[in-house]
């Protein structure tokens, strides 16, 4: 049987949530990953070194026993974020980042920032303490399509951002555009992006022929094909500026499937094994390693991983949900096969 053993992966982008849902996922992320980025937007969101160190005990509760996973905690930037409070996210050895969400850009983001100039000293505090900003983006504009939220935000603000603060590591999550590869590849060495296997694997199709479907939407939308070209091109290209994070964003089904559904797609139960179908259809496996293990680990300052992982190449089925108790949870690619398998 075909293996690919590799350094055990990160996951740089991550929503694991709270209470019941997170006991459901925590496990499938420990599974595979020995670290992940934390993300922050919990309602009320994680905004305070002392917040996020008792959310981050929660998670080390959801553990499973014999699991060795560390949580890489982040936190919600606001209007009312301190210089003071940036200064202790950067000394404190358990925060990794915050987060910038335009306001009402995504799930949980009204807490966010709704003038993004007015942050800037905030970034200035960031790039002093040597702390990196995750960035949400996309423009929140009502004129603006949701197709073009990403590009319009990079001209918009990004361009800008990253002039006026060269020495702040800023990564761009969950790119979704061609021009946003062309913009991180052309930028300085302190911008990267992380790239969703939905993204990878998936066009705007998925979402809405033969039927609108629920489980493919996240935000920013899954764009066109060329676009899916531009990031899988990307990701396989052995760029230390891309890498893997899986924006898993676990919804209850019913907050999916809705006339109204949630945004996001929870892909934690099968991270690498989807990335490794993407990797091995662009004849890349080789490249995998890098952007699942190193690039990450390396951007972010710390060791890369001693250990690693196997995949078989073996197919197995994807159960129609996850979790119990009244936690129902739908996975991306539920009742369908997936290629590969983790041991
Ligand atoms: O689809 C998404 N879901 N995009 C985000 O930015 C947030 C996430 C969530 O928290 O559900
Ligand atoms: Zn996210």
């Amino acid at each position: 049987m075909k293996t690919l053993t590799i350094t055990r992966p990160d996951d740089w982008h991550i929503h694991v949530r709270n209470g019941a849902i997170l006991k459901t996922v925590l496990p499938h992320t420990a599974r595979q990953f020995a670290r992940a980025i934390i993300m922050p937007n919990l309602k009320p969101p994680v905004c305070t070194v002392d917040q996020a160190l008792l959310y981050r005990d929660e998670i080390l509760e959801a553990v499973p026993q014999g699991a060795d996973f560390t949580p890489l905690m982040t936190l919600y930037l606001t209007s009312s974020t301190t210089e003071a409070e940036i200064k202790k996210a950067a000394e404190s050895q358990h925060i990794h980042a915050f987060k910038l969400y335009p306001a009402g850009a995504t799930t949980h983001s009204d807490s966010g920032v709704s003038d993004i100039k007015a942050a800037y000293p905030l970034f200035a505090a960031m790039e002093k303490h040597q702390i990196p900003l995750l960035i949400h983006g996309e423009v929140t504009d009502e004129q603006c399509d949701i197709f073009d939220r990403e590009k319009a935000f990079i001209g918009k603000y990004l361009t800008d951002i990253v002039e006026q603060f060269p020495g702040l590591r800023v990564v761009l999550e969950h790119v979704t555009t061609a021009e946003a590869v062309q913009f991180v590849e052309a930028a300085n060495q302190n911008i990267a992006a992380t790239i969703t296997p939905q993204h990878l694997l998936y066009n705007r199709n998925a979402l809405l022929v033969g039927g609108i479907r629920p489980h493919y939407y996240c935000l920013p939308i899954i764009k066109r094909e060329r676009h899916r070209l531009a990031l899988v091109a990307a990701a396989t290209s052995g760029n230390p500026k891309f890498f893997l994070g899986t924006d898993s964003a676990p919804h209850l089904t019913n907050l999916k499937e809705s006339s109204c559904g949630c945004a996001g797609c929870y892909s934690a139960h099968a991270a690498l094994e989807m990335y490794a179908e993407v990797f091995e259809a662009a004849d890349s496996l080789d490249k995998l390693e890098g952007f699942a293990s190193f690039y990450g680990a390396d951007f972010y300052r710390l060791p890369r991983n001693s250990s690693t992982i196997t995949l078989q190449k073996t197919s197995w089925n994807v159960p129609s949900s996850y979790g119990e108790n009244g936690i129902l949870i739908t996975p991306l690619k539920a009742n369908e096969s997936v290629n590969w398998k983790t041991q």
